[in-house]
């Protein structure tokens, strides 16, 4: 797909109800496409997608992976096909590793690894049979270097990175492709809704979020870089630079990251 006109084309975005995912659906509709909202929480998608006649909403809970079979079923049975999967939910983290429970490791590896690797499976064939697709994975720059304070938040973000890295080599003669976007800071409550040393909401809004880049900016770097077959879009301010220090510096980036909060 290298145009910027998405008429017609069936975009499913995880994590709709708020923040990146809310403003992809509004931007990827704006250019054309059939939306379909997913999230936990069915109010906040009912009011995004209550003001387009055109648009679906499947309430879910991307962690309840032995659901996805149905929920692919029912989302695919919406338009008859799939052919953009963006699988955006998430949940961050702030607590040091050492503070950190287990349980809560397993938990956010289970929403941002494991939820997008369930629902893929069962839309592989799916989309093989209608001759392609696209999958768009919204990773973050905690999937390129790890930083203090969010030890299982990057390990689910390498995850990513390496398991959608692997299906985008195996894909590609069955037509379908594999965009993987990792943002910098982004103005959302991704901040508020980590999970902290309890498990809980971490509750505020971090400096780099308060800061970031907004989510409508952000939206339309990520569907301009796929409008462009891009594989991978690197999107946010200045702190996106560290990919390069990661890649061409990379002690200089650990002596600078040494302690430090990266909120
Ligand atoms: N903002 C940033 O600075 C930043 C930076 C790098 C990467 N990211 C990534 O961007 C993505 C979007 O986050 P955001 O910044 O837009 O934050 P956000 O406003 O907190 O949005 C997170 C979205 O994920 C959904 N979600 C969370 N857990 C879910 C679950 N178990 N099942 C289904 N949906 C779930 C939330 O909806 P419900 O609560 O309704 O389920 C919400 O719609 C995440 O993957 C995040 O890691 C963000």
């Amino acid at each position: 797909m290298t145009t910027q006109n998405f008429t017609g084309k069936v975009v499913w975005i995880t994590g709709a109800s708020s923040g990146i995912g809310e403003a992809l659906a509004r931007e990827w509709r704006a250019r054309g496409a059939k939306v379909i909202l997913s999230a936990r929480r069915e109010a906040a998608l009912t009011q995004i997608a209550g003001e387009w006649q055109d648009a679906k909403i499947l309430p879910l809970d991307v962690a309840q992976t032995l659901a996805a079979p149905a929920m692919v079923e029912r989302t695919w049975s919406l338009f008859g096909r799939i052919d953009i999967m963006a699988h955006n939910a998430g949940v961050s983290q702030r607590s040091a590793a050492a503070a950190t429970p287990l349980a809560t490791t397993r938990e956010i590896m289970e929403t941002n690894f494991f939820g997008p690797v369930a629902l893929t499976k069962e839309l592989l064939p799916k989309m093989r049979a209608q001759g392609g697709g696209r999958i768009v994975v919204v990773t973050s720059l905690m999937g390129k270097f790890g930083a203090a304070g969010r030890s299982s938040y990057a390990a689910s973000k390498h995850a990513l990175h390496g398991y959608f890295d692997a299906l985008r080599a195996e894909e590609w003669a069955n037509g379908i492709r594999v965009t993987l976007v990792t943002p910098g800071y982004i103005r959302t409550a991704i901040s508020q809704n980590a999970k902290d040393e309890n498990g809980a909401a971490h509750g505020a809004l971090d400096r780099g979020q308060a800061g970031g880049m907004a989510p409508e900016k952000c939206a339309k770097i990520i569907v301009d870089g796929v409008a462009r077959d891009r594989e991978e879009i690197l999107v946010g301010g200045l702190e996106k630079f560290a990919v390069f220090a990661k890649r061409w510096a990379p002690r200089l980036l650990s002596i600078g990251l040494r302690g430090r909060n990266i909120d």
